[in-house]
């Protein structure tokens, strides 16, 4: 990368996702803390940490999780976990902030609200902003950082442009209603590893049919 060190660096998941041997989230925490010391990276964090596996770096570690990056939205509000780790002086960091306002590729699933849905609607106008402003302002008015992904310059900009407004709290607490805690992310680990574990048997299988392995060395 040509830095001499990051702002933020974290564990992506606590999950063991691809059933690597003698996995220990604690000992990659303990890794992190000396990136740390070294200078490598500012802070360290989590993501897709629960209540449980954060509970589990605090109990063993002088270091505070600067970061939990977890799965927010009006959907998926996630208000147990935002709380615990509030209440432990954690920032939250929301990802998937749009919900199912936007299309999911992986997950067909269609659940309100949408980006016309009237009480949405009537907020923006209210605070003479756009939907999608509404949204990602809920996460900043629980004190949670979204990290709205785009690729769209307008949509980047608006996304930025939330901090010259803010909803009150009775508006934050009709978007909590739209909470069905459903997520938008609900990727089931173990089968995703029994998938690619078999996946990889049958890739094995294949060079070992087509007598592969001995080309490559042939050739
Ligand atoms: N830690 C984790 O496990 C984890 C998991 C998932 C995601 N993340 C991170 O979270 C970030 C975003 O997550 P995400 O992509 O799932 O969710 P997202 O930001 O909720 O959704 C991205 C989608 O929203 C659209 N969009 C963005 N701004 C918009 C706007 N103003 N109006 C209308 N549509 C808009 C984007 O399309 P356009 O490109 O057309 O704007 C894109 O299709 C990424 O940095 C990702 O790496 C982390």
């Amino acid at each position: 990368m040509k830095i001499d060190y990051v702002d933020l660096i974290l564990i992506h998941t606590p999950r063991n996702v691809m059933g690597v041997q003698n996995y220990d989230t604690f000992e990659i925490w303990k890794g992190l803390e000396e990136a740390k010391q070294l200078g490598l990276t500012r802070s360290i964090g989590v993501s897709n940490f629960n209540s449980t596996d954060m509970a589990r770096i605090l109990a063993n570690s002088t270091t505070l999780p600067a970061v939990n990056q977890i799965e927010t939205n009006p959907t998926f509000a996630n208000q147990e976990l935002v709380a615990y780790c509030q209440s432990k002086s954690i920032v939250v960091m929301g990802y998937s902030s749009f919900g199912f306002l936007v299309p999911r590729p992986f997950n067909d699933l269609s659940l309100p609200p949408s980006f016309e849905d009237p009480t949405l609607v009537g907020m923006a106008e209210k605070y003479g902003v756009t939907v999608s402003q509404v949204v990602q302002r809920y996460l900043v008015d629980r004190y949670i950082i979204p990290i709205a992904g785009s690729l769209n310059k307008e949509h980047i900009q608006s996304n930025i442009n939330i901090y010259n407004f803010s909803l009150c709290h009775e508006d934050v607490l009709i978007i909590n209603q739209f909470d069905r805690n459903v997520k938008v992310y609900l990727i089931d680990y173990e089968g995703l590893f029994n998938y690619m574990h078999l996946a990889f048997l049958k890739l094995i299988e294949f060079v070992e049919c087509n007598n592969l392995r001995q080309y490559e060395l042939k050739s």
